[in-house]
């Protein structure tokens, strides 16, 4: 499995994506995915379905082999309710360790020095392997950077053709930062777009394999997320053909002001 290294931490550049995956599905579906071959799974406090999660990992039988990425709320972001539920993720995942630990939303109540002070915590107490963070602009990338007392080896961000992300990708490769792309199929409006639609026809391959590919090819890892077994493989068959730089162009064309999908502006409904 190709992997994205950020600061000598290695993320497997496919995971199996799990937000709204519920229940013995859900189980069901990340033992599978570890089967077919992914190696990164991602979840989230947030998402309650950590228990599942953790779950498929340890059916699968290759828990060492695998990276579990889970991500603290914004609203237990205070060192003493982010420690707190660091704790209780990992009794629900009933694993040794995460690998690696994200700040899912940034909360401007919260100072980022505290919240970072705590997440590094974690991470020399054994209870994370790495740190990162997830929705943070370039501005608080920079921020992030200065204060944290670990190394910071994400931005896990929304990445798709339909939206640019020129400036938080670079951003995040100013600082070392690996980019892991959400909702990297746009929630499967990849499907039906005539142009992914095209360029994948000539290589015998789906539009969600295509945006999925231009991502992969940028060296972004990507978690797309699916309900059906099928399509788990599907979005893993991203590595016997590459685009062309043509192509690569064309998708970027793609890119429309209004694209994001996922709203991520701080709520004062958190507190
Ligand atoms: N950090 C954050 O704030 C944040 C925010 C959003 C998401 N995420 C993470 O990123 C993961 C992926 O993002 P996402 O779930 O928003 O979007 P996504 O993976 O781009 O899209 C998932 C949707 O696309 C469909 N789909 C998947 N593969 C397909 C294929 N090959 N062909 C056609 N349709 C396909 C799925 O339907 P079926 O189930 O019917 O296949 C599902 O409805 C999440 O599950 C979550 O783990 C993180």
């Amino acid at each position: 499995m190709q992997v994205v290294e950020a600061k000598g931490f290695k993320i497997p550049i496919v995971g199996l994506g799990t937000w709204a995956l519920r229940g013995r599905d859900c189980a069901r579906l990340t033992e599978q995915a570890i089967r077919i071959g992914y190696r990164h799974v991602d979840t989230a406090q947030m998402y309650d379905n950590e228990r599942e999660v953790g779950e498929g990992v340890r059916n699968s039988g290759k828990r060492d082999e695998v990276t579990v990425v889970t991500k603290v709320q914004p609203t237990l972001l205070a060192p003493h309710d982010l420690e707190r539920s660091v704790k209780e993720s990992l009794a629900r995942l009933r694993l040794d360790a995460i690998d690696l630990l994200l700040i899912h939303w940034p909360n401007p109540r919260v100072p980022l020095a505290e919240t970072l002070g705590a997440m590094a915590k974690m991470k020399q107490e054994g209870y994370t392997r790495a740190i990162g963070v997830s929705n943070f602009t370039v501005a608080l990338l920079d921020e992030a950077n200065k204060v944290s007392p670990e190394p910071l080896v994400c931005n896990q961000i929304e990445c798709h053709p339909f939206l640019n992300q020129d400036k938080v990708i670079a951003g995040c490769r100013q600082h070392q930062m690996a980019v892991i792309a959400y909702s990297p199929t746009a929630r499967g409006g990849a499907m039906g777009d005539e142009v992914l639609e095209r360029i994948g026809k000539a290589y015998g391959k789906t539009a969600a394999q295509v945006s999925l590919r231009f991502l992969v090819q940028q060296g972004i890892a990507v978690i797309p997320r699916t309900s059906r077994v099928g399509r788990l493989e599907e979005n893993f068959a991203l590595f016997d053909f590459a685009l062309s730089d043509a192509e690569m162009q064309e998708i970027r064309s793609l890119a429309r002001r209004h694209g994001r999908i996922v709203d991520w502006t701080w709520s004062p409904d958190w507190d």
